[in-house]
């Protein structure tokens, strides 16, 4: 048999290059810089202040990376936020012309900003990038989602009733249902799913706010949460679906188009399927993913951040799809003071 000889251009090699090595790191210090902004606000009651600071940090921080990169999900329309709004052109590569990678990014400066503001656990500054294509330009609208981990991924069923789900994934992880535990949103649109839940015999973790942190939980054994079910944010699911693609995990998804200027909006974006049910794969397509994350408050997967007056320590992870990297990197962001000491733990 004939061996088919594929051979990569010298741009899709530095694509290659800058997306799962220079540019992973990059971003780390983009999600660092936001959660140490957004920290120093926790416990004060202001969602929007704390939302404020870790938008204009990640922004600014952004600024010089070495890329071109456009937003494709962030605060919003262009009129409606000041930065980070949808199709605004992030990065070094647009001013000075150089031919640094193309890239689109979905932001969520700060996932929770109740929990930051209130103190509580499960806030992360987050974002996904992928080369140009590569992630949904999903519209703000809210998603069916059922998020679950790479053993249970072919044995769920976005419409199958929810103790048929609990079932396979019960199978799956050689346990019983009543060992599950379910993360869902604590709504009272969820009334029925948690009624469902409950009469399966599984656990359920009521949470304020943050699926999206739930979702990568879901995707890591050992962090005991085994799915997440019910409606969140649409921004949040394409997100998720940039982490499932790195962890194997999967996220089975339905846009709810509930408004006459969603259904234009989604017309624009060539949907015409509007029950379609999307995978990981089709809400964050690319080949080259970047998944970067830093907890604010503590989380299942990342502590949040700590001042310990030399300096502040951040937990954050960072996944690159393509060489199948998961890093969970531990910063000491030192004062600048000659007699600062750097501790182990
Ligand atoms: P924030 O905008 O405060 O970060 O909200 C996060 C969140 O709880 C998501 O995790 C979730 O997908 C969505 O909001 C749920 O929306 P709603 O609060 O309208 O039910």
């Amino acid at each position: 048999m004939a061996t088919q000889m594929v051979t990569r251009t010298s741009e899709e090699r530095a694509l290659e290059n800058a997306m799962e090595f220079e540019l992973a790191l990059e971003f780390v210090r983009v999600v660092e810089e936001a959660a140490i902004a957004s920290a120093h606000t926790m416990g004060q009651g202001d969602r929007h202040k704390a939302d404020q600071v870790a938008t204009e940090a990640m922004r600014h921080t952004m600024e010089k990376l070495p890329m071109r990169g456009t937003i494709v999900i962030g605060e919003g329309e262009r009129d409606e936020a000041p930065m980070l709004y949808i199709g605004e052109q992030v990065g070094a590569g647009w001013k000075d012309g150089a031919s640094l990678p193309q890239v689109d990014i979905a932001v969520d400066p700060l996932e929770g900003t109740n929990l930051c503001a209130t103190g509580s656990p499960g806030a992360i500054t987050v974002l996904a990038a992928s080369e140009h294509g590569g992630l949904l330009h999903a519209p703000d609208c809210y998603m069916e989602k059922l998020v679950v981990g790479p053993s249970c991924k072919n044995v769920v069923d976005l419409d199958a009733p929810v103790k048929d789900n609990l079932k396979g994934i019960a199978r799956a992880l050689s346990r019983d249902v009543a060992d599950l535990v379910v993360v869902v949103l604590d709504r009272p649109r969820h009334e029925k799913l948690i009624d469902d839940i409950r009469s399966a015999g599984a656990r359920i973790r009521l949470i304020s706010d943050g699926d999206l942190s739930a979702g990568i939980a879901a995707a890591v054994i050992g962090t005991g949460v085994h799915a997440v079910m019910g409606t969140g944010g649409a921004p949040e699911g394409v997100i998720t679906a940039a982490a499932m693609r790195c962890l194997n995990g999967e996220i089975f998804a339905r846009l709810i188009i509930d408004k006459p200027q969603l259904e234009e909006r989604i017309k624009k974006m060539g949907i015409t399927d509007k029950k379609k049910v999307y995978t990981a794969r089709d809400l964050a397509p690319g080949n080259h993913i970047i998944f970067a994350a830093t907890g604010v408050t503590e989380g299942a997967l990342m502590k949040g951040v700590r001042f310990f007056g030399e300096g502040t320590r951040t937990s954050s992870i960072v996944m690159t799809r393509k060489s199948g990297k998961v890093r969970f990197v531990e910063s000491i962001h030192l004062a600048k003071r000659p007699d600062v000491k750097v501790r182990f733990a």
